[in-house]
């Protein structure tokens, strides 16, 4: 058990690279073991999500090394088990990921109901249909989804509502089927995008990926490939935004800046200053900001994953701010963390209104998921006095040398065991 702690009141001023999209790489990575190859990613980062699912994948089989500076060595010649593991799986979302990569492999998986953020019911029936339009009989028994097909047969799949995960998880069953599989009101988020590249470069052939319909063009004879995984769009918003609440100024290196266009302009709306051209995006706070509405929406939307970083940042903006929720309805457990610092947020429905406070105290808070983790940095490096947040661990699912970031922008902060 660790904490940090965090001096308030510095402004972020520096540069910074982020890693590789955690939610690229988990796809990425369960993709590659489609193939009886070896593959090689780079630019993944180290974070603990990306560590648990190659601890899952090394359960079943495939061999696994990642190296400090993000390369990925791969080698799923042999995957000699479709049990994946319960303790692990149970610890993330996207472990999910394997049974359409068992499925289509070796034509049965026993997936363990993945844990993940409580941020939603967040059920996997979408997948589950997804995997019967594709011809897979299955059933959840004993806290396991059970998937068999002797052969997965090519259909066309109506993705219920806008789902990532489903979307990404038919792709890599149908990648792995012969003939061609479409995918309707597809996921366009850039983590889809990436995950069809990396396919395409395994042999299958997947167009429209970024678009609502998606066409997979299977193959049994998949390879392994080389590939560089995207800038994390996410990682990168939550520097961002930190660096707008501290009235900072913070470049981010290696972004690419279409993929957080919703959010830049949010910010620019609140009255932060925003610089962005191909080689990063800059922002810095020059004057007072101004309170602004914001709805959470499927990409190229704004990100629900950067919903509680921006209610962070508006709780000290003066006026009424308003965020809607439209993904996930338990987003708000980083609501009451930030009322200990002196926010105040009302929440009504899917709508948290938030009246900005002079300033935020430091308090001891706890990183209820990831995102909320984050929300609970935002709101200590802006806050007055020490703020001491605990389950560390959630913040280091998805950021990868999260002080040092943050260190290097002049950030006081410092990690304990407890
Ligand atoms: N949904 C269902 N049934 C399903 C699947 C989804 O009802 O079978 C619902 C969800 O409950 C939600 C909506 O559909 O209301 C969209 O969920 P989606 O499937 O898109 O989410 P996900 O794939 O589980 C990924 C990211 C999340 C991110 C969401 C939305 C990964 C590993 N996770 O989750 O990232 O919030 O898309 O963009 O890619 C994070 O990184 O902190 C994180 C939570």
């Amino acid at each position: 058990m660790e904490r940090l702690l965090i001096s308030g009141g510095v402004q972020l001023r520096g540069r910074i690279r982020v890693a590789g999209a955690k939610n690229s790489s988990l796809a990425i990575i369960a993709a590659a073991a489609l193939a009886p190859d070896r593959s090689i990613i780079e630019n993944v980062p180290r974070c603990r999500d990306v560590l648990t699912l190659l601890e899952i994948l090394r359960a079943l089989g495939v061999r696994a090394a990642l190296q400090d500076n993000g390369r990925l060595e791969l080698d799923s010649r042999e995957v000699s088990g479709h049990v994946a593991p319960y303790g692990l799986c149970r610890q993330m979302r996207a472990s999910i990921y394997t049974a359409g990569m068992l499925l289509a492999r070796l034509g049965r998986a026993e997936v363990p109901l993945p844990g993940g953020c409580v941020i939603g019911s967040r059920p996997v029936d979408f997948h589950i249909r997804g995997f019967e339009t594709l011809g897979a009989h299955v059933v959840t028994e004993h806290g396991y989804l059970k998937a068999h097909a002797r052969r997965l047969v090519p259909a066309t799949f109506y993705v219920p509502r806008s789902s990532v995960g489903t979307t990404i998880n038919l792709m890599l069953a149908a990648s792995r089927t012969p003939g061609i599989t479409v995918l309707q009101n597809a996921a366009r988020e850039p983590e889809v995008v990436d995950t069809a590249v990396f396919l395409s470069l395994m042999g299958a052939r997947v167009r429209g990926a970024g678009t609502s319909t998606i066409t997979v063009e299977g193959a049994r004879d998949l390879h392994g490939a080389t590939y560089a995984i995207i800038p994390d769009r996410i990682e990168a918003g939550t520097y961002l935004i930190a660096a707008a609440a501290t009235h900072g100024d913070v470049l981010i290196e290696d972004l690419i800046p279409e993929h957080i266009t919703a959010p830049l302009t949010k910010l620019a709306d609140a009255g932060v200053t925003v610089d962005s051209d191909p080689t990063g995006v800059r922002v810095r706070v020059e004057g007072a900001l101004r309170p602004i509405d914001v709805d959470t929406a499927p990409y190229p939307g704004f990100a629900t994953d950067l919903h509680p970083q921006c209610a962070a940042m508006l709780a000290t903006v003066p006026g009424r701010s308003a965020i809607r929720e439209t993904i996930f309805e338990k987003r708000f457990g980083y609501v009451d963390e930030l009322r200990r610092m002196g926010a105040d947020i009302r929440v009504e429905g899917d709508t948290a209104t938030i009246t900005g406070v002079p300033y935020l105290t430091g308090a001891p808070v706890e990183a209820v998921d990831i995102r909320a983790g984050a929300a609970m940095v935002v709101a200590a490096l802006q806050a007055r006095g020490e703020t001491q947040i605990t389950n560390v661990e959630n913040l280091d699912r998805g950021y990868e040398a999260l002080e040092d970031k943050l260190r290097s922008l002049g950030a006081q902060v410092q990690r304990i065991a407890t």
